[in-house]
Protein backbone atom coordinates (compact mmCIF):
# COMPACT_ATOMS: atom_id res chain seq x y z
CA UNK A 1 0.00 0.00 0.00
CA UNK A 2 1.23 3.42 -0.97
CA UNK A 3 2.15 5.72 2.05
CA UNK A 4 0.61 9.24 2.12
CA UNK A 5 1.48 12.64 2.90
CA UNK A 6 -0.06 14.41 5.91
CA UNK A 7 -1.22 17.26 2.83
CA UNK A 8 -3.35 14.50 2.13
CA UNK A 9 -5.52 14.30 4.83
CA UNK A 10 -5.44 18.28 5.61
CA UNK A 11 -8.99 19.08 6.35
CA UNK A 12 -10.47 22.53 7.54
CA UNK A 13 -13.75 22.57 8.82
CA UNK A 14 -15.74 26.63 9.86
CA UNK A 15 -18.59 26.90 11.73
CA UNK A 16 -20.37 29.68 13.33
CA UNK A 17 -21.05 29.43 16.74
CA UNK A 18 -25.49 29.97 17.10
CA UNK A 19 -27.07 30.34 20.29
CA UNK A 20 -27.81 26.68 20.34
CA UNK A 21 -24.55 25.60 20.62
CA UNK A 22 -24.07 27.72 23.74
CA UNK A 23 -24.60 27.66 27.87
CA UNK A 24 -26.08 30.21 29.90
CA UNK A 25 -22.43 32.15 29.65
CA UNK A 26 -23.21 32.68 26.14
CA UNK A 27 -19.87 30.52 25.54
CA UNK A 28 -19.53 27.86 22.91
CA UNK A 29 -20.34 24.23 25.22
CA UNK A 30 -17.09 22.24 25.25
CA UNK A 31 -18.92 19.11 24.31
CA UNK A 32 -20.11 20.86 21.07
CA UNK A 33 -16.76 21.61 19.84
CA UNK A 34 -15.45 18.29 20.41
CA UNK A 35 -18.70 16.70 18.37
CA UNK A 36 -17.01 19.74 15.42
CA UNK A 37 -13.79 18.41 16.00
CA UNK A 38 -14.67 14.60 15.72
CA UNK A 39 -16.47 15.62 12.45
CA UNK A 40 -13.45 17.07 11.47
CA UNK A 41 -11.15 14.57 12.35
CA UNK A 42 -13.01 11.99 11.28
CA UNK A 43 -13.49 13.29 7.48
CA UNK A 44 -9.38 13.41 7.97
CA UNK A 45 -8.86 10.05 8.82
CA UNK A 46 -11.25 8.98 6.14
CA UNK A 47 -9.09 10.88 3.22
CA UNK A 48 -5.79 9.52 5.00
CA UNK A 49 -7.42 5.67 4.77
CA UNK A 50 -10.16 5.88 1.96
CA UNK A 51 -12.05 3.70 4.06
CA UNK A 52 -15.19 4.23 6.69
CA UNK A 53 -13.54 5.04 9.80
CA UNK A 54 -14.69 4.55 13.78
CA UNK A 55 -13.43 6.91 16.86
CA UNK A 56 -11.16 4.67 19.12
CA UNK A 57 -10.45 7.32 21.38
CA UNK A 58 -9.72 10.66 21.86
CA UNK A 59 -7.32 12.18 24.01
CA UNK A 60 -7.41 14.88 27.37
CA UNK A 61 -8.79 17.91 25.86
CA UNK A 62 -8.09 21.08 27.86
CA UNK A 63 -9.71 24.54 26.37
CA UNK A 64 -7.94 27.43 27.02
CA UNK A 65 -9.90 30.32 26.08
CA UNK A 66 -14.15 30.73 25.81
CA UNK A 67 -15.18 30.60 22.72
CA UNK A 68 -18.50 33.48 22.17
CA UNK A 69 -21.89 33.15 20.44
CA UNK A 70 -20.75 34.72 17.01
CA UNK A 71 -17.40 33.39 17.08
CA UNK A 72 -16.13 31.67 13.93
CA UNK A 73 -14.32 28.29 15.03
CA UNK A 74 -11.89 27.00 12.63
CA UNK A 75 -10.43 23.14 12.58
CA UNK A 76 -7.64 22.00 11.26
CA UNK A 77 -7.02 18.33 11.41
CA UNK A 78 -4.51 16.30 9.68
CA UNK A 79 -3.21 12.52 10.01
CA UNK A 80 0.36 12.85 12.30
CA UNK A 81 1.04 8.99 12.34
CA UNK A 82 -0.53 5.49 11.06
CA UNK A 83 -0.28 2.62 12.97
CA UNK A 84 -1.65 -1.00 11.11
CA UNK A 85 -5.18 -0.45 11.37
CA UNK A 86 -5.49 3.06 13.44
CA UNK A 87 -4.43 6.75 12.92
CA UNK A 88 -3.80 9.40 15.15
CA UNK A 89 -5.00 12.75 13.97
CA UNK A 90 -3.91 15.94 15.03
CA UNK A 91 -6.42 18.73 15.67
CA UNK A 92 -5.85 22.42 15.82
CA UNK A 93 -8.82 24.99 16.97
CA UNK A 94 -9.12 28.56 16.48
CA UNK A 95 -11.47 31.05 17.46
CA UNK A 96 -11.65 34.16 15.21
CA UNK A 97 -14.30 37.07 16.23
CA UNK A 98 -14.96 38.86 12.57
CA UNK A 99 -15.51 42.11 13.64
CA UNK A 100 -12.87 42.76 16.15
CA UNK A 101 -10.71 41.44 13.76
CA UNK A 102 -9.27 39.04 16.42
CA UNK A 103 -8.28 35.41 15.96
CA UNK A 104 -7.16 33.25 19.04
CA UNK A 105 -5.69 29.60 19.64
CA UNK A 106 -8.09 27.43 21.40
CA UNK A 107 -6.77 24.34 21.92
CA UNK A 108 -5.15 21.26 19.99
CA UNK A 109 -6.16 17.58 20.45
CA UNK A 110 -5.49 14.13 19.16
CA UNK A 111 -8.28 12.18 18.03
CA UNK A 112 -7.61 8.19 17.05
CA UNK A 113 -9.57 6.75 14.67
CA UNK A 114 -9.76 2.42 13.18
CA UNK A 115 -10.38 2.09 9.65
CA UNK A 116 -13.11 -0.79 8.83
CA UNK A 117 -13.61 -3.15 6.06
CA UNK A 118 -17.46 -4.23 4.49
CA UNK A 119 -17.73 -6.21 7.44
CA UNK A 120 -16.74 -3.83 10.49
CA UNK A 121 -13.33 -5.66 10.63
CA UNK A 122 -10.05 -3.60 11.20
CA UNK A 123 -8.38 -3.40 8.07
CA UNK A 124 -4.78 -2.39 7.45
CA UNK A 125 -4.22 1.65 6.64
CA UNK A 126 -1.59 3.26 4.53
CA UNK A 127 1.20 4.40 6.29
CA UNK A 128 2.39 8.46 7.00
CA UNK A 129 5.13 9.80 5.64
CA UNK A 130 6.14 13.15 7.38
CA UNK A 131 7.41 15.89 5.06
CA UNK A 132 8.36 19.09 6.81
CA UNK A 133 10.11 19.24 10.76
CA UNK A 134 7.43 19.70 12.36
CA UNK A 135 5.40 16.35 10.75
CA UNK A 136 8.22 14.44 11.89
CA UNK A 137 8.46 15.73 15.51
CA UNK A 138 4.41 15.14 15.44
CA UNK A 139 5.43 11.77 14.07
CA UNK A 140 7.40 10.86 16.22
CA UNK A 141 5.60 11.62 19.63
CA UNK A 142 2.93 9.30 18.06
CA UNK A 143 4.29 6.03 19.46
CA UNK A 144 4.49 7.58 22.72
CA UNK A 145 0.76 8.99 22.77
CA UNK A 146 -0.15 5.68 21.75
CA UNK A 147 1.06 4.02 24.25
CA UNK A 148 -0.52 6.03 27.15
CA UNK A 149 -3.83 6.02 25.14
CA UNK A 150 -2.78 2.08 25.20
CA UNK A 151 -2.23 1.53 28.90
CA UNK A 152 -4.92 3.95 29.63
CA UNK A 153 -7.39 1.78 28.31
CA UNK A 154 -6.11 -1.23 29.67
CA UNK A 155 -4.78 -2.38 26.21
CA UNK A 156 -1.29 -2.86 26.64
CA UNK A 157 0.75 -3.28 29.31
CA UNK A 158 2.46 -0.52 31.42
CA UNK A 159 5.79 -2.69 31.13
CA UNK A 160 5.59 -2.49 27.54
CA UNK A 161 5.13 0.92 26.84
CA UNK A 162 8.76 1.21 26.51
CA UNK A 163 8.40 5.03 24.98
CA UNK A 164 6.93 6.02 27.63
CA UNK A 165 9.16 4.44 29.86
CA UNK A 166 12.45 5.99 28.19
CA UNK A 167 10.73 9.63 28.58
CA UNK A 168 10.00 9.27 32.41
CA UNK A 169 13.48 7.63 33.21
CA UNK A 170 15.39 10.37 31.16
CA UNK A 171 12.98 13.19 33.06
CA UNK A 172 14.48 11.13 36.50
CA UNK A 173 18.38 11.53 34.99
CA UNK A 174 18.16 15.64 35.15
C1 LIG B 1 -12.20 0.88 18.00
C2 LIG B 1 -12.47 -0.60 17.77
C3 LIG B 1 -12.70 -0.87 16.28
C4 LIG B 1 -11.25 -1.39 18.24
O1 LIG B 1 -11.54 -2.71 18.09
P1 LIG B 1 -10.81 -3.83 19.01
O2 LIG B 1 -11.21 -5.17 18.51
O3 LIG B 1 -11.05 -3.50 20.44
O4 LIG B 1 -9.36 -3.46 18.75
P2 LIG B 1 -8.10 -4.29 18.35
O5 LIG B 1 -7.47 -4.71 19.62
O6 LIG B 1 -8.37 -5.31 17.29
O7 LIG B 1 -7.24 -3.11 17.69
C5 LIG B 1 -7.63 -2.48 16.49
C6 LIG B 1 -6.94 -1.15 16.47
O8 LIG B 1 -7.60 -0.29 17.37
C7 LIG B 1 -6.65 0.35 18.19
N1 LIG B 1 -7.29 0.67 19.45
C8 LIG B 1 -8.07 -0.14 20.17
N2 LIG B 1 -8.48 0.52 21.29
C9 LIG B 1 -7.93 1.74 21.25
C10 LIG B 1 -7.97 2.87 22.10
N3 LIG B 1 -8.67 2.88 23.23
N4 LIG B 1 -7.27 3.98 21.74
C11 LIG B 1 -6.56 3.99 20.60
N5 LIG B 1 -6.49 2.96 19.73
C12 LIG B 1 -7.18 1.85 20.07
C13 LIG B 1 -5.56 -0.67 18.35
O9 LIG B 1 -4.34 -0.06 18.77
C14 LIG B 1 -5.48 -1.20 16.94
O10 LIG B 1 -4.74 -0.31 16.14
P3 LIG B 1 -3.46 -0.84 15.27
O11 LIG B 1 -3.96 -1.97 14.40
O12 LIG B 1 -3.08 0.34 14.44
O13 LIG B 1 -2.44 -1.26 16.25
C15 LIG B 1 -13.71 -1.11 18.57
O14 LIG B 1 -13.43 -1.00 19.95
C16 LIG B 1 -14.96 -0.33 18.26
O15 LIG B 1 -15.64 -0.58 17.26
N6 LIG B 1 -15.29 0.63 19.13
C17 LIG B 1 -16.47 1.48 18.93
C18 LIG B 1 -16.12 2.61 17.94
C19 LIG B 1 -17.24 3.60 17.87
O16 LIG B 1 -18.39 3.25 17.70
N7 LIG B 1 -16.90 4.86 18.01
C20 LIG B 1 -17.84 5.91 18.05
C21 LIG B 1 -18.10 6.34 19.45
S1 LIG B 1 -19.55 5.64 20.10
Amino acid sequence: MKGKSPKDSHTIMNELVLPNDTNTLNNLMGGRLLHFMDIAAAISAQKHCNRIVVTASVDNVSFHHPIKLGDVITIEARVSRAFTTSVEVRLDVYAENIPSGTKVKSNDAYYTFVALDQNGRAIPVPALIPESPEETELFEGALRRRQLRLVLAGKMKADDATELKALFFATEKK
